[in-house]
């Protein structure tokens, strides 16, 4: 859910004149006051793509970046505040061949810097979130050029996620949390143990690991969590992707293959999800059942 803490001064200036005559048309049905937050993708289906068309796997991923760029453009255009799209797991990296993982490293590259001046001229701020540091240094310089190069932009936020999984960044998060209290204790003097003794274990504790300080310790304590996740390419499946964070999420899933992925079908996607109704575990607004004389009343219980 959004919160002050997450709201940027976000530019509104109105661009919707630059979408195609396809788009205008599904963003005319669209409530501009109920557009997303946030959405994330996981881009799935570049392999499939190239397959069908019996190219190479690489190609499909070219093609996939292609995706990215006028997704991320579509996005900005509508005023999108946030968009994460899951580009590169902790699993790819591991389990995908050597040279496959360098070739999407190198496109990453290659994309970043051959994007930059559209980024600027969308006011698209480049930033990533997962295990970057571990990414080969030269990919992680030209990242961080990208992101100082559009820094200064105020409209959407495209976050790639590079080296991420869901369940390592929760790790990271608890051991975040761990360093925050050995902090403290050191600027106190005094030793941990003697801190949380001091309080009461469990309390010290208690107060220390909560909800809200786990997310804060997340690499996305500085975004409002998800509204609406898409998934290209027809598997219903989460991957490890911001797991946390998309407890409330709208899941919308697309047969379609990340590579013919558009703008057009993103906003596809923002009708779909404006047509649902969103509990946050509570009741629908349509739901006001009377339910006296379906329980038993206090006199009935007393009577077993
Ligand atoms: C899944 O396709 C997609 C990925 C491995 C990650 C997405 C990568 C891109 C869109 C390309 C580069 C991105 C940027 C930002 C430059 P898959 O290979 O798993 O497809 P398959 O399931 O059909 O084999």
């Amino acid at each position: 859910m959004s919160t002050p803490q997450h709201s940027r001064v976000f530019e509104r200036s109105n661009r919707v004149h630059e979408l195609s005559a396809e788009e205008r048309v599904v963003y005319d049905q669209l409530d501009p006051a109920r557009i997303p937050q946030h959405v994330s993708i996981i881009m799935d289906g570049n392999g499939r793509w190239a397959g069908k068309r019996a190219l190479k796997r690489f190609l499909g991923h070219q093609q996939g970046a292609e995706s990215v760029q006028f997704v991320v453009e579509t996005a900005s255009r509508i005023n999108l505040p946030w968009l994460t799209l899951y580009a590169f797991s902790l699993e790819n990296n591991l389990r995908r061949p050597k040279t496959e993982v360098s070739f999407l490293m190198k496109l990453l590259r290659n994309y970043l810097v051959s994007n930059v001046k559209r980024m600027n001229d969308n006011n698209i701020r480049m930033a990533y979130i997962g295990r970057t540091h571990e990414l080969p240094p030269d990919v992680q310089e030209t990242m961080r050029w990208a992101e100082d190069q559009t820094a200064k932009n105020t409209g959407t936020t495209l976050t790639l996620a590079l080296n991420y999984g869901s369940r390592s960044e929760i790790v990271d998060s608890a051991r975040t949390l761990v360093h925050r209290m050995i902090a403290e204790a050191h600027q106190r003097g005094i030793s941990l143990e003697d801190m949380l003794a001091a309080e009461g274990v469990d309390d010290a504790i208690k107060n220390r690991i909560d909800e809200p300080q786990v997310g804060s310790a997340l690499y996305t304590a500085h975004m409002p969590d998800p509204d609406l996740v898409v998934r290209t390419s027809g598997e219903q499946r989460i991957s490890n992707f911001l797991l946390w964070q998309i407890a409330y999420a709208e899941i919308f899933v697309t047969d379609r293959l990340w590579p013919d992925f558009r703008g057009l079908h993103l906003l596809e996607a923002i009708a779909d999800y404006q047509c649902r109704e969103r509990r946050f575990g509570g009741l629908g607004e349509s739901t006001d059942e009377d339910l006296s004389g379906v329980l038993p009343t206090e006199a009935e219980l007393a009577r077993g």
